[in-house]
């Protein structure tokens, strides 16, 4: 999941192009490179580390040109080093920027090698330039040569290729990863996401699976992959660039997690009213497929996919059997779909490859159809589903997410009170589960409120190794989830337990440097959970808790957050607020890199 921008300008391009890669960096920081043409020369630059490692480099070594590419890279074939960022060239011919996955590379490379081509890095990537230059050899275009080399290219890509040859021209490939062509004055763009592209236009095309484009200044030409002149609708973005700054906040994840009252209360906007739930917001397909459900199978990655855990206690206490698995198993398992169910998709980007081989296996099986809960309405997952019901999250840019979980929580939620209607629920159950989504917002307003306290509480953690969340029912998800934010953004090793399986291994762990971290929200399966803490007390572990004003905690030592007025329904939703606080704060102690944390990518399109 590599991030790549490219440009056919009247222009000098170049600081674009890196302002490009600085704003897709969350798709990949080893290593960085832009390449330009020049005078029927190919000038490049490539470092290892952050884009500002190259900016850096361009400031000492000046680069300008009107046409050219530029790619941030997250390492899958070779270890970052310079000889392996992107661009890669062959030669004066040919240069290229990939993201994804060439599986067949090595039997090309062979095949390029004996034709005399020699490599210079370890990359999948570097045999498309070669055999870019192969074509172009005998004769070829630049497009004829792009549209002969995706008959040999096996497996998932996006790419960017431009020529000495034919400078005023690039040409671009859409297999399996997202490319969006972006339109200005004079001038076309590309890159993996309209994020990229954002201070310069609002004006996109989006590439469909197998299309190959060839741009100039004023013109495209899109082709699928039948080879067919085609046209793709031009789609303006409500996005803007300012509206996905840093603003005020030290870090990204810090803005987003204050976000979370607005976009929750954005995700619920014109879906329900004065205590009801209005079906008809999702369209007329999903009132269709709900009517049938019987069964739901939830796929997804990460994060996604611990909401998805979360939604299956609630289908299942309306009486919905649910299945959820991630998807870089369930789409290599043989699953058996019962007559009546409802595939769903979580996922934030929308373009996680698990996630889609998932969605694509599940459109062969007998399905009912697909549903996708995704928070990017120009995405893989949107379009290849039956129906998408949108987070409205915005742009989420660190690497850790928060608000794109929390949003998926509301939306599932709402799926399950279309789904609990047709289960019997009468209109005073629904209504008061509709108010207690109407609260949600001001009550995580609350919770953030309460940051300095968690920030005192996070200086314990600074020293840890270890720590071990533990949750029973819907909060055993929001452990895992919680334990998945500390471990992604501090490096500490954190696991999460159901509470009672504690005693079935994990309890060896607890001594008196143990942090033992968990919700104690006022349920039925409180007295559980209390005995479960009196285990880890009695080992001398150290305990970190988030419990309701109202409960009475009979320990004899712990740190605690008091949470107040929480719903039930939504409980789970704000007890994750606390979590993802701990977890930045306990980051910032140990500085690491918040936004960026090591060898992680937001958008995870490569298996
Ligand atoms: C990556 C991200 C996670 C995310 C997961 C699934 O691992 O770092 O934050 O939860 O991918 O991504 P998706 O976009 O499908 O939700």
């Amino acid at each position: 999941m590599c991030g790549i921008v490219g440009a056919v300008s009247h222009r000098d391009v170049v600081a674009d192009l890196v302002e490009g890669l600085r704003r897709l960096e969350y798709r990949g920081y080893d290593s960085a490179g832009v390449a330009i043409l020049n005078d029927g020369n190919i000038q490049n630059r490539r470092a290892v580390g952050k884009v500002a490692k190259l900016a850096d480099l361009i400031k000492e070594q000046p680069l300008t040109g009107t046409t050219g590419v530029a790619h941030t890279r997250w390492a899958t074939h070779g270890v970052p080093a310079e000889r392996n960022a992107h661009p890669h060239r062959s030669g004066e011919d040919v240069v290229v920027v990939h993201n994804g996955i060439i599986e067949n590379h090595a039997e090309l490379r062979d095949s390029l090698k004996a034709d005399g081509y020699t490599f210079q890095s370890e990359t999948d990537t570097e045999v498309i330039a070669h055999l870019l230059a192969r074509h172009l050899k005998s004769g070829l275009s630049l497009e004829a040569s792009v549209k002969a080399a995706r008959e040999e290219l096996v497996g998932a890509y996006g790419m960017a290729a431009i020529s000495p040859h034919e400078p005023d021209v690039m040409v671009v490939a859409r297999a399996g990863s997202p490319l969006v062509i972006g339109i200005a004055d004079d001038e076309h763009l590309i890159a993996s996401d309209v994020f990229a592209l954002l201070p310069i236009t609002q004006r996109f095309i989006f590439l469909e699976e197998g299309d190959v484009a060839v741009l100039s200044r004023k013109t495209i030409a899109i082709f699928d992959s039948e080879n067919n002149a085609v046209v793709r609708d031009e789609k303006f973005s409500e996005v803007s660039a300012e509206n996905t700054e840093k603003g005020h906040y030290e870090h990204y994840m810090l803005k987003e997690i204050y976000e979370q009252p607005a976009v929750i209360a954005e995700t619920l906007e014109g879906r329900i009213y004065k205590g009801r739930l209005l079906e008809e917001s999702f369209g007329h397909t999903a009132t269709e497929l709900f009517d049938k459900t019987k069964n739901i199978h939830i796929i997804a990655c990460g994060t996604s996919y611990h909401a998805g855990l979360v939604a299956k206690y609630w289908l299942e206490e309306i009486g919905i059997p649910c299945h959820v698995e991630v998807a870089s198993e369930y789409r290599y398992r043989q699953v058996v779909v019962p007559e009546g169910t409802l595939f769903i998709s979580v996922s934030q980007s929308g373009e996680t490859a698990d996630t889609l081989a998932a969605l694509r296996a599940g459109k062969g099986a007998k399905y009912l159809g697909c549903l996708t809960v995704c928070n990017v309405p120009e995405s893989s997952l949107v379009r290849e589903s039956d129906v998408a019901v949108m987070t409205r999250a915005g742009k989420e840019i660190g690497v850790a997410s928060t608000k794109a979980f929390t949003t998926q929580l509301v939306a599932l939620r709402l799926i399950t009170i279309a789904l609990a209607r047709r289960q019997g629920m009468n209109q005073d159950q629904e209504k008061a589960l509709v108010e207690e989504l109407h609260a949600l917002p001001r009550q995580v307003e609350v919770v953030l409120e309460l940051a300095d306290e968690i920030k005192a509480m996070a200086a314990s953690f600074a020293d840890k190794q270890n720590a071990l969340f533990l949750g029973r029912g819907t909060f055993y998800p929001i452990a895992m989830e919680g334990a998945l934010k500390l471990k992604e953004i501090s490096y500490i090793h954190a696991e999460a337990y159901a509470a009672g399986e504690l005693k079935h291994g994990p309890l060896a762990l607890v001594d008196e440097i143990m942090p033992v971290v968990c919700a104690l929200p006022d349920d039925p399966l409180l007295e559980k959970v209390l005995s479960n803490l009196q285990e880890v007390r009695a080992r001398g572990g150290e305990l970190f808790l988030f419990s309701d004003k109202k409960v009475k905690i009979p320990l004899d030592k712990y740190q605690d957050l008091k949470l107040d007025d929480i719903c039930p329904s939504t409980a789970p939703i704000v007890y994750s607020i606390p979590l993802q606080l701990l977890s930045y704060f306990v980051a910032l102690e140990k500085g690491t890199d918040v936004d960026q944390p090591r060898n992680l990518a937001k958008s995870v399109t490569v298996e």
